[in-house]
């Protein structure tokens, strides 16, 4: 267990909302199903296997099969919850992968996934959770953006396009449907100790130099964790923030506020 871990206490924000949370089985996703579940709500965890990026082990949420980028099973997803639920409360977007390529390296194929995971599988569970959302009196849909659709990594220009166009979409879909009653935000992380990060570490988060050295470049010299995205996640789902729309929620332990001259040791 982490200190970020101890952060919170339920209090039943959620009770009886319904919420629904693609990559429900990857690092970030899990956090925030067991989060909404602690609070309350009836969870779906949407992702391609039940295994995610973390494994099925004391899983919370119910699992629902999704693809986000294929319309049939979007549709299909939302139908299975309009059968049991009528409504929707929440949609969080948590799917997404990365890809550590400069344009030269990136092949139209990997270009197309990339797009299709991250961008459209923002936009075809948005869409088609709309009309679920809609007979919702609590309506919101959280999006995943990055620092790097801010500012770019080297070797992730296509996933930092990815990240710019969510933090757009965001945007637009928040000036759409703001008159609905539906908000809409996108949380913005840094570097969060995930298997998505693991992977982009050269030597592996769990390589005590690996983690050291990402660690050293961020002001709070930490990594944050799956909890630290969730608490800001349960709170922009929640009715605390009703007054929050339309925005990008930078979560990154100061590491995009600093000059590069704070990274000398
Ligand atoms: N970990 C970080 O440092 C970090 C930083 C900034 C942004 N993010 C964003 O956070 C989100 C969650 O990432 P994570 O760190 O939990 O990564 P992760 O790899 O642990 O989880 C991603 C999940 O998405 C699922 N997924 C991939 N393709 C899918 C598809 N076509 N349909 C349905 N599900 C699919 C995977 O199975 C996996 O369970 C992503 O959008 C990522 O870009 C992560």
């Amino acid at each position: 267990m982490t200190a970020a871990d101890q952060t919170w206490k339920a209090s039943g924000m959620l009770d009886g909302r319904v919420a629904l949370v693609t990559g429900g089985r990857g690092g970030a996703g899990r956090a925030i199903c067991e989060r909404f579940v602690a609070e309350g709500a009836e969870v779906y965890a949407a992702d391609l296997t039940g295994e995610g990026s973390i494994g099925s082990v004391g899983a919370p949420g119910t699992f629902l099969r999704l693809d986000v980028t294929s319309e049939d099973e979007v549709r299909s997803a939302m139908a299975t919850v309009e059968a049991a639920h009528g409504k929707l409360d929440i949609l969080v977007n948590a799917a997404g992968i990365e890809m550590e390529l400069t344009i030269e390296e990136t092949s139209l194929e990997q270009w197309n996934r990339i797009m299709a995971i991250n961008v459209t599988g923002t936009f075809l569970p948005s869409k088609y959770a709309l009309p679920l959302l809609r007979r919702s009196s609590h309506a919101s849909i959280i999006n995943f953006g990055s620092y790097d659709g801010f500012i770019a990594d080297p070797k992730l220009a296509a996933y930092c396009a990815t990240k710019g166009a969510v933090h757009a979409l965001t945007k637009a879909m928040a000036c759409d449907h703001g008159p609905e009653g539906i908000r809409v935000n996108a949380i913005c992380p840094g570097y969060i100790d995930t298997p998505m990060l693991e992977q982009f570490l050269p030597e592996g988060v769990d390589s005590a130099a690996g983690r050291a050295e990402a660690e050293y470049v961020h002001p709070l010299r930490t990594i944050g964790t799956p909890t630290d995205m969730a608490n800001l996640v349960n709170w922009l789902a929640s009715d605390e923030a009703r007054y929050a729309t339309g925005q990008l929620w930078v979560l990154d332990g100061g590491l995009s506020a600093q000059i590069q001259q704070m990274r000398f040791p």
